[in-house]
């Protein structure tokens, strides 16, 4: 959580900065600051609220000349969000400046040995105690900035990423990594700090992602130079060429990025199984996949770890690899089994699933299976993320950037991920015949347009939702493989639309739920023809039957659930084991639209964060 930006070069730092927060805002926006050097002065203005807030404040960093600066958008850890504990944060002499994402865990410790030592704290923040640590060594051993820095944080435990400099030495920016992500940008004879590329993409291609428990002394006409945190080893920058482009991170006319991410679905769905799903060939080609071809087949069971709407993909896919595949697969939430003490063998494979790459949780479970010797395999859309190296092997789901907090296309492209894996699989297994792979590749290519007619439906999902909009409860239905897609439809409306939405397996209903039915209740049940069709309507009439407020999406064409809904929103037909890819459309529309009209932010939904780095 929180997006750190930072600049030093030769052109003015505060827009660059501003903009950059405001593309950073999908990580946290509770408070924003930022801090600009200008002829031996620093000037910050930091506020609690968004980065519009901050502009508004900051009318004297605007008015600097300064060409270094640091900038932060912060979700509260340490410290409820408000003007003093936004950062930037600095040092008792008022010449260290720091930004920082992140937890530092001891930092209780450290403040009460630092305040025996005469520092004083303004602010209830882990990051001051922090950027304390570092002047006081600074001081006490005599050594420069980059030192200082390295010196204190082998006193800390906890997750960091920090920029840090000193007004009185303004040709340099100290960075160092730890659990959190650490971007640097370079241009010609300037430099970007990000916690993602999108600050400085439109400067520069050309980057370099810190690694965990990295440091780098980033000066002004020299060459950056990286150390290791631990024990000063020296280590070499791998620049790497990014193929990002600005327009992938702006609206591109639409109100809302959700919205956006919502119809770019068709194209990222093509572009994650391009040049993977080779329909006429009878071919999937995943090299994640075809080099550990091995680990997957020998496998006793996969383990599926995630969080959030990731944890219901993996739901989806604990379906595709035992229908399709015959493996046996565990889905797990990344964040119990971190803590349960799993039995996990050399022989089990972990797939880790996550849009962002950095949920604290995720790595975790990452590292733990890694270190009882499992295979790790990451699904993870941000390339170059942590999740993305830290695993032994993965495959990117190739969405684009996912501005939203609520995921959209994550989903649906992780989805896809997910079955081209159980696929090829399947195919290694010989589960299939010749002919019937082709069929199902053939219906998978073909997706991208059905997700095309589905959102075709977009007009009518918005005129369901003026309905529901005052409603204060939710029930969502599903059975096999839209069982996931129910879960996932509850999320997306509490979590844009505050309205408290459960998902429940259809047939669960009767042992709880129902009792909860009323005429106020809207129940949106997903009864496509394939899976249970006879099933859930039979869970449908039981609701009809209790007045409850029927929201049906069915398969184009269908006639009895029509009769028995007040609304119905049509899908076009598919295989089995790709609807939810279709039926998940209308639920992410149906949550746009109820929170459009109930005013609330849909992109940057109260208390909540893009990117989850805190466990
Ligand atoms: O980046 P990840 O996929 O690891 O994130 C996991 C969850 O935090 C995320 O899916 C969250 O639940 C979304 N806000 C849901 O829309």
């Amino acid at each position: 959580m929180c997006g750190i930006v930072g600049y030093i070069g030769h052109q003015e730092a505060y827009p660059i900065i501003i903009k950059g927060l405001q593309r950073l805002e999908y990580r946290g926006y509770d408070s924003a600051g930022i801090a600009l050097y200008e002829d031996g002065e620093i000037h910050v203005s930091k506020t609690k609220g968004k980065v519009e807030d901050l502009k508004k404040k900051a009318e004297n960093a605007a008015n600097t000349l300064g060409v270094l600066g640091l900038g932060h958008t912060r979700w509260a850890t340490h410290g409820v969000p408000n003007d003093t504990n936004s950062h930037p944060h600095y040092s008792n002499s008022g010449d260290l400046v720091i930004i920082h994402n992140g937890i530092i865990e001891n930092y209780e410790s450290i403040k009460k040995a630092l305040q025996k030592r005469g520092y004083e704290f303004k602010t209830d923040t882990d990051t001051e105690v922090l950027v304390n640590l570092i002047e006081e060594v600074k001081n006490k051993e005599g050594v420069k900035l980059g030192k200082a820095v390295q010196l204190a944080l082998n006193q800390v435990v906890g997750a960091y990423a920090i920029a840090v400099f000193d007004r009185t030495k303004p040709d340099e920016i100290v960075v160092a990594k730890l659990g959190s992500p650490l971007a640097i940008g370079i241009g010609e004879n300037e430099y970007f700090i990000a916690s993602d590329a999108s600050p400085f993409i439109e400067y520069t291609n050309n980057a370099i992602y810190l690694e965990d428990e990295e440091m780098a002394i980033i000066r002004l006409g020299k060459e950056i130079k990286l150390r290791k945190i631990k024990n000063d080893a020296i280590a070499y920058p791998n620049i790497l060429e990014l193929q990002l482009n600005l327009e992938e991170i702006e609206k591109g006319g639409y109100d809302h990025f959700m919205l956006k991410e919502i119809y770019e679905q068709p194209r990222a769905i093509l572009d994650t199984y391009r040049g993977r799903l080779l329909a006429n060939e009878g071919i999937i080609r995943m090299a994640g996949i075809d080099q550990n071809l091995e680990k997957f087949l020998n496998a006793n069971r996969i383990i599926i770890v995630a969080c959030g709407t990731s944890w219901h993909a993996g739901l989806v896919a604990e379906y595709i690899f035992e229908d399709l595949a015959r493996i046996p697969v565990e889905v797990e939430y990344a964040s119990e089994f971190r803590y349960r003490n799993p039995v996990i063998t050399e022989n089990d494979v972990l797939i880790a699933i996550s849009q962002s790459g950095e949920t604290a949780d995720t790595l975790a479970a990452i590292k733990l299976a890694k270190e009882k010797g499992a295979f790790v395999f990451g699904v993870c859309n941000v390339v170059g993320s942590s999740i993305a190296r830290e695993t032994h092997a993965g495959a990117y789901t190739h969405a684009g950037p996912e501005i939203g907090v609520a995921s959209t296309k994550a989903f649906t492209t992780q989805i896809t991920v997910l079955t081209l894996i159980a696929l090829k699989l399947a195919s290694e297994k010989g589960m299939f015949s010749a002919s019937k792979f082709h069929e199902i590749l053939t219906e998978l290519e073909g997706i991208p347009g059905k997700v095309e007619r589905t959102l075709e439906s977009n007009d009518l999902v918005a005129h369901i939702s003026d309905t529901y909009k005052d409603s204060t409860n939710c029930l969502y239905l599903g059975r096999g493989y839209n069982f996931p897609v129910a879960l996932e439809g509850a999320l997306k409306l509490k979590e844009i639309s505050y309205i408290h939405a459960e998902g429940y397996p259809a047939a669960e209903m009767k042992h709880g739920p129902i009792a909860l039915i009323d005429e106020q209740m809207p129940v949106v049940v997903i009864a496509t023809k394939k899976g249970h069709y006879e099933k859930v309507v039979s869970n449908i009439q039981e609701i009809k039957s209790r007045n409850g407020r029927i929201i049906a999406v069915v398969t184009e064409g269908d006639k009895t659930v029509k009769e028995l809904a007040d609304h119905v929103v049509e899908v076009p037909e598919t295989l089995e084991c790709l609807t939810p890819l279709l039926t998940t459309i209308p639920l992410q529309l149906l949550s746009y639209h109820i929170a459009v009209m109930r005013e609330c932010n849909v992109d940057q939904p109260r208390n909540l964060a893009k990117s989850v780095t805190v466990e």
